[in-house]
Parts: structure tokens; sequence; C-alpha cells
């Protein structure tokens, strides 16, 4: 099996992505696999071994797609806008290319955090509440209490800040629109972080891995996502009650994205059950990542994890 691995991304989570994409090809490499390792920088150029395929995007892209006309199965470690949200898996589509992970609607209503609240609730599970502003509109937003801004499709919490009055609303909301130009201003809530994990097998079944919980000193934000801080407990210290409305919310969201691949479903536990936050198509595949240590509670270890969704790829 030649798989192609496609890191990098235009995007604020382009390291990231990196660093995802070289615990895959690793991890694919010593399981015997032919891997080829490409890049997208975030000028948009695709790379092969670091080295530039072309002058523009399109031109790089073109002699990309000669690599992955090759490729026996494409893994698209790109996390965020222009990869996570469908980009990627459209391209597949069109060429008719095996691939990891969620298809294009699955991708894009995942990616924006404002269409996932509508599907979770339109299925019953709870989220923040909270409204949409468009860029243009920032002028007429005042200040009622303490909220959560962030760019309606952004990763890593890249965008998201806390607002405690007007002065901190106004700047989380031109922060965000660096990222945006749709942002989401939502209630915050008080709970317990709580991640869950779904994997599609190759049989076309997918289970969810135990529930993870997420200790920080603060806010699980950028910094404290990467600074080796945040302290995870796995499987979480849960009751019955609560590991399965988790797991059931998380399986549910799966099922009505149509995810394919491995998600991420990131939730607050709070004192009347889960609330969903976000969800993650493309979720950070390190192996110090939360997805690898929940399938590894499991009992499915990381070069386990990433040869069954290979094996898994569908066009
Ligand atoms: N967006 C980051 C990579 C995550 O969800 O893990
Ligand atoms: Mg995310």
């Amino acid at each position: 099996h030649h798989v192609v691995v496609i890191g990098g991304g235009q995007n604020a989570e382009h390291e990231i992505s990196l660093a995802t994409a070289a615990a895959v090809a690793g991890a694919l490499d010593s399981r015997g696999f032919e891997v080829s390792s490409i890049t997208i920088g975030r000028d948009g150029l695709w790379s092969d071994a670091k080295k530039p395929l072309g002058t523009s995007a399109a031109a790089s892209l073109a002699q990309a797609l000669a690599i992955l006309e090759h490729a026996d199965v494409v893994f698209p470690a790109v996390h965020g806008p222009l990869g996570e949200d469908g980009t990627l898996a459209g391209l597949c589509s069109l060429t008719q290319t095996r691939m990891v992970g969620s298809g294009v609607r699955a991708g894009a209503v995942g990616m924006d955090k404002w269409a996932t609240k509508l599907v979770a609730e339109a299925i019953g599970i709870p989220v923040a509440p909270g409204r949409l502003v468009h860029a243009t509109d920032l002028g007429d937003i005042g200040f009622e209490t303490e909220v959560v801004v962030k760019p309606v499709s952004a990763g890593s919490s890249y965008g998201v800040a806390l607002a405690r009055d007007a002065r901190q609303l106004h700047e989380a909301l031109h922060a965000a629109s660096c990222y945006d130009d749709q942002m989401l201003i939502e209630r915050v809530i008080e709970g317990r972080e709580i991640d869950v994990a779904v994997l599609r097998e190759a049989d076309g079944s997918r289970w969810a891995a135990p529930p993870l919980e997420i200790h920080t000193s603060g806010v699980f934000d950028t910094a404290t996502k990467y600074d080796g801080t945040a302290r995870f407990t796995v499987p979480a210290d849960l009751g019955s009650t609560d590991r399965g409305a988790i797991t059931q919310a998380a399986l549910a969201m799966f099922d009505a994205l149509g995810c394919s691949g491995v998600a991420r479903m990131d939730f607050f536990l709070t004192d009347s059950g889960p609330v969903l936050n976000e969800v993650n198509t493309m979720p950070g595949m390190t192996a110090e990542s939360q997805v690898p240590r929940m399938f590894a509670a499991a009992g499915v270890p990381y070069g386990e994890l990433v040869t069954r969704l290979v094996t898994a790829a569908t066009v």
C-alpha cells in the first residue's frame, strides 16, 4: 500500500498539522506502508520534501496531483480551514482517490461551529446559547454578560477569547475577525472538559473510545493545548449515567454529520449533563494528542489506529 500523507496547510494550525502528519507518516512507515509526504505551505504552495512543486498554488497542485495519482490512499492530515473543512476531501472526491477521514459534507459542517450547533440542537444535544455575528456588524454589538467569542471556522482555539466587559468584547471580536468574517458569541458554560473520539472501521461500523478529561489550571486555550501543561485522564472518571450520555451524544453527532475516519467531539460536562462544544473531523494525531490516548486506552495502540484508518479509507 502506498499512502500519501498531506500536512501543513494555509491556516494558523499549519505547524500543528505538520506535527500530526509527521506522526502519522512515521507510524505508517513502521507498519510497513510505503509512505510519501507532501505539504501545503502557508502560502498555498504544495511541496514534496520541502521542495515547492510549482510557483503558484495551481501549478504546484497540478504537480501534487501527479503524486496523488500513484497513491493507493491519501491521508489528509491538515487541521483547520482549507484542509479539515472538506476542501481536501473534495479534491480526493473529484479525483476518485481513496482517502482517510470525513467527506466534504461532514468536514464542512464540522468546521463551521455555527452549523455544528444547529445540527446538535436539531438532534437534541445541548449547546451553549449563542449568536452569530458578521464582521461588518461589530459596531452594533452591546455587552450584556460574560461571553466567549470565537471565529466560526478555526481550530486549536485560535481567535477564541473570554470577554468580561464591553472593551474586552470589542477586542475579542476584532481578534476573532482575523480568522473568519463570521463569529460566535456564546454563553460561558461551566463544566468539566471531556472529549470523546469515534472511529469508523472498514466494515462501516463505528464505536467510541473511552472519554478523556482535560485538566488545566485555567482555560484550555491555544497555549495550554501545546505547552505540555494540560493533564489528561483517560478513561475519565465518570459515573455510568454521564459516561453513557456523553458517549451517546458523540455517536449521534458522528452519525448526524456522516463522519468517517476518526472524529473527536469536545464537551463540557455540566450538572445537567453534557453540552457539546465542538467537533473535529481531523483531530490532532501526534502520539501525545487526545485521540491516540483515548484509543490506546481502548486497546488500540497508535500504529494500529492509523492502520485501521488507512484500511477504512474510501473513495
Ligand atoms: N484542532 C486541533 C488540532 C484538534 O482538534 O486537535
Ligand atoms: Mg477544533
